[in-house]
């Protein structure tokens, strides 16, 4: 259910002129409270507006647009409240886009995201074909790191490609796009996000159900951690590991895990591309070994956050 109508009630401090004291006022906000600029990303039911804010120019936002006509035509409703909730709760994380608030008119829905000036990493890659082996490990340290916050809050992204990783104005990456993501309940026994357990939505009865429904959900947060491989290997090699020229047979590399190293591929990186490009899930490296191996022996995944990054080359 969405639950605000029309313009969006927020909390804001405003500083009294008379008295200089800050008090806080609650105030609407909507469509008529931007000023909307060009178009930044486009996924497959959404457009992301650059907007400012009317009352303070200086104020910049991405603004996500959804057709309600076309989500209810296209049963894409789900996505967009699932989109939503996940945003709700990692809003404390700074490795994921803020959302401010949400509001609608009689045509859309509005996600009134933070800006991430310095674009996705996709254009990143595009611009530069590939990155050296330093902009390699710092980059991957916090796509990693990311990745790791994501799921200790519960939440699955299932969706982790170059374009859906932003740089903030820091250049350091956040992600976005959670409309494809699996929210996890909490386990009530220990109070934690339990990634192994099964949630609640199975269907089906236990008989007759298929052991790879059963092991599927069980080790679903490492296709995280798989796409999160390819996209090591994308930054050095300048393409992602299993690509062809039509889905279906891109499909089937990934099927036979056929890929290969380039001559000049950094033997250390080769080492951790290897053991996470493994088709069986538990054989995978847990991202605790991804943090721990030997390429980011030199990596302090704290002060990763807080160091200038490195100039992208
Ligand atoms: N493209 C998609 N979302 C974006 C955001 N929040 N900031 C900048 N570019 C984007």
């Amino acid at each position: 259910e969405w639950a605000e109508r029309g313009a969006a009630k927020i909390v804001e401090e405003v500083k009294d002129k008379d008295t200089g004291t800050v008090v806080k006022k609650i105030v609407s906000r909507g469509i008529k409270d931007f000023k909307f600029g060009q178009e930044i990303g486009d996924g497959s039911f959404s457009r992301v507006l650059l907007a400012t804010s009317i009352h303070n120019p200086s104020e910049k936002y991405a603004i996500k647009v959804l057709s309600k006509s076309y989500l209810v035509k296209q049963n894409k409703v789900k996505y967009v409240n699932i989109e939503k909730m996940a945003l709700q709760r990692l809003n404390k994380l700074d490795t994921v886009v803020k959302m401010f608030f949400t509001f609608q008119d009689q045509s859309s829905l509005y996600f009134v995201l933070e800006y991430a000036p310095y674009g996705d990493f996709l254009s990143i890659m595009k611009e530069y074909g590939t990155l050296s082996e330093e902009c390699t490990k710092y980059y991957s340290a916090q796509i990693i790191d990311a990745i790791e916050d994501l799921h200790k809050a519960g939440i699955i992204h299932r969706d982790i490609k170059p374009e859906n990783i932003l740089l903030d104005a820091n250049r350091r990456i956040k992600l976005t796009d959670f409309g494809t993501a699996k929210i996890l309940e909490k386990d009530e026994k220990t109070g934690s996000y339990d990634l192994l357990t099964r949630s609640k939505s199975f269907v089906g009865t236990a008989e007759y159900v298929s052991p790879e429904l059963l092991n599927d959900s069980y080790t679903d947060y490492k296709c995280d951690i798989w796409a999160f491989g390819c996209i090591l290997f994308q930054m050095i090699a300048g393409k992602p590991p299993f690509k062809a020229s039509n889905e279906y047979l891109t499909f089937q590399k990934v099927q036979k895990l056929q890929y290969a190293f380039s001559a000049g591929f950094p033997t250390v990186i080769r080492d951790l591309v290897k053991r996470i490009l493994l088709k069986q899930p538990e054989k995978r490296l847990e991202i605790k070994d991804i943090k721990t191996h030997m390429f980011y022996n030199d990596v302090d995944f704290k002060t990763i956050w807080l160091m200038e990054p490195p100039v992208i080359q």
